[in-house]
């Protein structure tokens, strides 16, 4: 299966870039599956329901969120009768939404999508290695799934490669949001699983993780309360990662997508030696 799943969009400017770029990036990567993390695509904070519309209509399969699930409150009905849009799995029980999706491909193949959200410098929260733990008695790779990815939300890269290591070899991929900023540690763990810890933000980089810089260097400088953080509008880089799983649901490849704006580009198949096949 061939899948990519794009970091947190940003306002208007993340947005804008995913919903013109995903119908070209799905035809040129030959893509069966598209997640995109949205939690900050209004304004930085939360997602409203036409904004989800708009980016499933782009190409979008399942969308995740995060810390900023709720920051829009029209978004609590709407996930309620949304089962592609989910937030994190280890919400407390009776939490609207669900934190996990199972998709059907045309082709009838299955895959598992599920967010989880990390525990370090993070709200208090139920624990997600459980939360995933118990979804995946549920649910097999190479059984019910063909496919599997969990989106880890989280601060801490040592609480993300923690979980990664605790599910290889029984999901396809674990990729890393919140952090807004893309790391270089594509690889494939030894059990099989596809792993970066942060895919990064789909934003202007010339800005505060997103945020205009001004407002956002002065709660630093001046720790006084100042203007409300709004995201940056210019021009956004798309951040995401490409994976492809075998017959088994196994990564067999997950190399960077970086495309627009300020960060240096890469794309699959363009960074010879990027390609993880260490198993
Ligand atoms: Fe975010
Ligand atoms: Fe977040």
């Amino acid at each position: 299966m061939r899948i990519l799943v794009l970091g947190d969009l940003v306002g208007r400017a993340g947005r804008d870039a995913v919903i013109a770029a995903l119908p070209g990036l799905r035809a040129q990567l030959q893509t069966d599956f598209v997640v995109v993390n949205a939690e900050n695509a209004s304004h930085g904070f939360g997602l409203a329901p036409e904004m989800a519309i708009a980016l499933f209509a782009a190409g979008a399969d399942v969308i995740t969120l995060g810390n900023h699930a709720w920051d829009r409150k029209e978004i609590i009905p709407y996930i309620a009768q949304e089962p592609r849009l989910i937030r994190p799995l280890n919400f407390p029980p009776g939490t609207p939404g669900a934190g996990a999706a199972i998709c059907t491909l045309r082709d009838g193949r299955k895959i598992l999508v599920a967010q989880a959200m990390g525990r370090l410098f993070m709200d208090p929260l139920d624990d997600p290695f459980r939360a995933v733990e118990d979804l995946l008695l549920r649910n097999k790779l190479g059984a019910n799934v063909q496919a599997a990815v969990v989106d880890i939300h989280a601060e801490a890269s040592s609480e993300k490669m923690a979980f990664a290591h605790a599910f290889d070899g029984r999901v396809s991929a674990v990729v890393g949001t919140h952090t807004h900023v893309p790391t270089a540690d594509h690889q494939i763990l030894p059990g099989g699983t596809g792993f970066v810890s942060d895919l990064g933000m789909c934003g202007d980089y010339d800005s505060v993780i997103g945020m205009t810089k001004a407002p956002a260097l002065a709660k630093f400088v001046k720790k006084m309360p100042g203007e409300r953080l709004a995201p940056a509008e210019g021009v956004a880089t798309i951040c995401g990662a490409f994976i492809e799983t075998d017959e088994k649901g196994f990564a067999v490849r997950i190399e960077p997508v970086r495309l627009g704006g300020r960060l240096a580009p890469a794309m699959p198949g363009q960074n010879p030696g990027a390609t993880a096949t260490s198993r």
